[in-house]
Order: structure tokens, then sequence, then C-alpha cells
């Protein structure tokens, strides 16, 4: 691509952001109280359209959600699957609830602190990110399950179908997969070399993918539910498998792996609700943390280098805390109230001088390398009542651990590799972190998605990407874009631009910076980097109240489709019908 992506054009024809607790405007009676369709956005178009197929069914938008994540475990097995774990946000419209399915591994119940560590102390990278040493419990089984029973309309097999159907009929390779399985075959075990390297050559662009044992572990979950992916055939096989090649599972790790039902972050800026995720993400409190640290500089100042610089400053900031303090609630103290109160990030802002950067050395940090990652998944929902579901979904790297159980089809995580092996030791995306996120058995590794939703005076925005620890960066620019009145089809486009505390570095897209930014950036300290490819996969779907309006689009870095189907109003309504209207992927 040749620099389409505009840079973060800072609002300077909108009004600053105002933080001030103030709530969302009361809808005006000419605003539509429901969504005048539903709308699907997803990394993969097979994806989206599994979750249009739920819900033309007349299922609902967590219905849908359950669709398309499973279709997304069959399309795009870089990314996410069974053998992963994600976040789903959730909004019921009904009752206004918005809670967080919480489907992240956890650490086996033999898991060690050292157990990534060689003799002399060091971290063995090899050791956590490939083979299934490298493999957290999986959630997203036990998700699935959990949001078609609690949330759900349909049955649980009639959710899997489309998945079921992509991985026993096949689906055309794209160019992404294939270089993927080009780019990570060496770390395949033989039976996933078996599927993605048939006969020997790795699968073409435009070749069929059928996975036939992937559509039997599928048939049986449709079947049996959970018991039937945490035992039964599969979870006999996926132990045997692990324990044979070198991970260390029990079967009580999979008898006693547990969703967790979390109360997200929501917090007022402006007249705009955010709805974040709390812990084990750190997204959530970095976006807190962001918009307070910005609403005191009563950001964006009128100079495209200064509102760059303050946000620069704002995430090496945040990034830091994320390092020191952030780990699971369930295993450590971690200091939210302070966190978040308005005093400390005061005294954050207040620290940001606006003439030079800070190095992050006098925050006191060693300095590695950030290697880049945008594996993992995206989607975002909003069926016909208003109900939304925002979920990132992930296997960590690439493939994961690249390991697959002889007879399972799926992909174990190597999202073990999300603790810290060792204090300040980068992980795969450069992260450090302290003893808060060190391992231990059962406990949940930090992450770094962020699906969320924003609710403001003229609509909601459900949104998220992939992108290891850029996901908060980038999802914190879309929704700053989003309150600036960006539209999603440019929402997605922006150039983005990354700082992460350690390394001391602004990683940046190309095209994401003028000339002039680039200049008064390194005037002002900044070392830059120009990322030597695009990143993320941005999945947003917008309900305009007042204009009556619903846009789903897909990241044109991806090759996800973003599509609405427009209903008619309920008391014209022919048995839930459809009229599909926009199919907007943008492709590169
Ligand atoms: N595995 C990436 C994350 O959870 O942040």
């Amino acid at each position: 691509m040749n620099n389409p992506f505009r840079g973060l054009l800072v609002a300077l024809l909108f009004p600053v952001l105002a933080l001030a607790a103030e709530p969302p405007a009361a809808s005006s009676t000419s605003e539509a109280k429901r969504p005048p369709g539903y709308a699907v956005a997803s990394a993969h178009p097979l994806a989206t359209d599994a979750g249009l197929e739920i819900l033309a069914q007349g299922g609902n938008a967590f219905d849908a959600a359950v669709a398309v994540s499973a279709a997304l475990a069959v399309v795009e097995p870089t990314g996410s699957g069974l053998g992963g774990g994600g976040f789903w946000m959730i909004h019921r419209e009904f009752d206004d609830l918005d809670l967080v399915v919480d489907g992240r591994e956890v650490a086996p119940i033999s898991a060690t602190g050292d157990m990534y560590l060689d003799r002399d102390g060091e971290p063995v990278a090899e050791l956590s990110r490939n083979g299934p040493l490298a493999s957290g419990i999986p959630g997203e089984p036990a998700a699935l399950v959990h949001i078609a029973r609690v949330f759900g309309e349909l049955p649980l097999a009639q959710l899997l179908a489309p998945a079921i159907r992509l991985a026993q009929d096949g689906f055309p390779v794209d160019e992404k997969l294939a270089g993927a399985i080009v780019d990570h075959l060496a770390r395949f075990s033989p039976a996933a070399l078996a599927v993605f390297v048939p006969d020997g050559s790795p699968l073409k662009a435009g070749d069929r993918l059928v996975q036939s044992d992937l559509a039997q572990t599928l048939r049986r979950f449709a079947q049996g539910g959970r018991d039937a992916f945490y035992g039964g055939e599969t979870g006999a096989r996926m132990l045997a498998g692990v324990r044979r090649d070198g991970g260390i599972w029990q079967q009580k790790d999979l008898e006693d792996y547990r969703i967790v039902e979390r109360k997200p972050i929501v917090f007022l800026a402006g007249p705009y609700r955010v709805t974040v995720p709390p812990l084990p993400s750190a997204g959530g409190i970095a976006f807190q943390q962001v918009f307070q640290i910005l609403g005191r500089k009563h950001w964006p100042p009128n100079d495209p280098v200064l509102a760059r610089h303050q946000m620069i400053e704002a995430m090496r900031r945040v990034y830091r805390d994320r390092a020191a303090w952030l780990g699971d609630p369930a295993f450590v103290e971690v200091p939210l109230e302070k966190l978040l109160s308005r005093d400390y990030t005061d005294a954050l802002a207040d620290s940001i001088d606006l003439a030079r950067a800070t190095p992050s050395i006098e925050l006191e940090s060693p300095n590695e390398t950030l290697r880049e990652g945008d594996t993992t998944s995206h989607l975002s929902i909003i069926d016909a009542e208003g109900n939304r579901v925002s979920a990132t979904l992930s296997i960590n790297l690439g493939f994961g651990s690249g390991y697959m159980a002889p007879g399972t089809g799926y992909f174990l995580n190597n999202e073990m590799d999300d603790f810290s092996a060792k204090p300040l030791a980068p992980n795969a995306y450069g992260l450090i972190g302290t003893k808060a996120n060190v391992i231990a058995p059962h406990k949940r590794m930090l992450s770094s998605m962020t699906p969320l939703m924003i609710e403001g005076p003229d609509g909601v925005a459900v949104l998220g990407t992939p992108g290891g620890s850029r996901i908060i960066s980038m999802t914190l620019l879309a929704s700053l874009a989003y309150i600036y009145g960006y539209a999603p089809q440019d929402i997605v486009k922006l150039g983005r631009y990354h700082h992460q505390f350690v390394p001391d570095t602004v990683v940046y897209e190309p095209g994401a910076f003028s000339q002039a930014e680039i200049d008064g950036l390194r005037k002002l300290g900044h070392q830059l980097s120009e990322s030597a490819r695009y990143y993320g996969n941005m999945q947003i779907v917008v309900w305009d109240r007042k204009a009556r309006t619903l846009s789903a689009v897909s990241d044109p870095r991806g090759i996800g489709a973003g599509r609405v189907v427009m209903q008619a109003p309920p008391n014209t309504q022919a048995g839930g019908q459809g009229r599909m209207i926009a199919a907007d992927r943008q492709a590169n």
C-alpha cells in the first residue's frame, strides 16, 4: 500500500475533549430507540456471513457472536480458535446490562514462576512460544457455551453449524493465510503440518482448506457442549498430545477451567460513555488514564506536533504503569483506586514536559526491541434490538504455539508468553512486567485485548482490533477519532502510532505522520521508527441514532468484511427478513 493511511488530523475543527463527568444527553424523542437493522464486522467475510446467517434465523447479537467466533476459529486459524481465549464485551439492551465474559486462558496447575528460565535464570523464548509447554488452558469453548446459554436464544448446535460446514466443506485459502502458513510452518507440529502442508507443499492462495478433524471436534462440541471439549474424546486427545509432546497439563486443569463474568470499567468523557474491559485486560485502565491525562491537558492543542507529543507521552506513562502494577486481580493487589484517581493522573499529566520527550529511562526502564505482532482477531456486532458484542479473541502469536494435538484439528495458544517469564524481561511484544504478572497456577496472564463500546449523544460505536501490545494505542486513537466525529470508514484508515514505555521509541505506520510532524517530534527528542508494515485489523460497527443508520466497516489492512442488513420497522416486517444494503469491506 502506498501511504493510504492519513494521520489522525487532530480535531482542530472540533471542540476540545471536555472530560467533565457529564452523563450522556438523554435521547430526544426524534431519535431511534432501536437500530434499523443489524450489523456485523469481523476479520473474515465468511465469519461475518456466519453471524448474519444466525441473525437472519432469529438469533440475537450474542448468538451471532458465538457463530462468528466459531467461524473465525475455522477460517482464520492464525488468530484465534478453540485452543485460545478472549474477552467478549456484552451489552444487553432490555436491562442495560454491560459485562465482560472473560474467557482468558489460565496457567496450568503445574506451572511455576521459573518454568521458562534456563539454568542461568534467563528466559528461553522458545519455551514460552512454541509447543504445548507454551499453552495456557483454553477459555474460548467455555466462553462460547456460557454466552449461548445465558444470553443467546438459539441452541449451541445451530450457532456452530456454519463453522462446522466451513471446516467440513472447506473454503479457499486467502493470500494472507497462505503467507502466514509459509512464515510459520517451521513451528508446526506434525498434526498441523498434515492440515496446512498436505503432500509436502504449503497450501497456496486459492487452494481449498478442509479441516476434517476440526469439523469432528466442533460436532462433538455442538452436541455435548462444554464437557465435550474439556472432557470426552476431544479432552482426552488434547491432554494425551500435550503430555506426550512436552506440556504439563493435567486432567484437573481442563475440569477446573472457568470463565469469569466481569464488570467493565465505565467512565465518562464529556457526553461520551466509554465501556472498556477490566483486568486481566490492561486496556481499560490504560484507556481511563489516558483520557484523564488528555483532559487535564485540554487536548488537543492547536498544534498537531504538540497533540501527538502529548498523546505519546500519555502512552509512555500508562504503559509504564501496566508494567509496574498490572496482573490478574485474583492474585495481586492492584492499586486501582490510586491508578485511576484524578490526583494521580493529573500528576502524570503535569509530568509531561511540553518542550521535550521524557526519556523512558528517567521513568526507570531498561531498553529492548519491540517485535511486531498483529495476530489475534476481533468481531463487532449490533442487532436490531440494540444488543451489542465487541469481542477480541486470541491464540497469541501467529498459529499460537504451532502445536495441534493429534486428532483435534485446532492450534493450542501460546498465551503463557503474555506472563512475565522474569520481571523486566520483555515478552514477544517487547512488553515488560513485574511480579504482578509472574506465572502462578490458575493465574490469568495480563492481556492488551481491548474490545470496547462508546455511547455518545449521536449513537454507539462498537470496536476493537488485534495487534498485541499495540491494541491499546490503536483502539485509543480510534476511540478519540469517533468522539471527534470521524466516520467509521475513516477511523479504520487512520495512520497508527504507538509508544509502550519500553522500548523508548515511537513506532508509526508509513504515512501516519507528515514530514513536519516527524521533524517536530524529533526536535522534541522522540526516537521515531517507521513500522516495516501496516498493523492492526480493526472491526467497527456504528449505530447513528440521529441519522438512523448502521455502518459496519472492516480494516482495509485485513481481508475482513463489515455488512449491514436493514429491516423494516416491526409493524411492517415480514418474517424477520432483512435487506442487505452494504458490503463495505475495504480491500488493500
Ligand atoms: N495475546 C495478546 C494479548 O492478550 O495481549
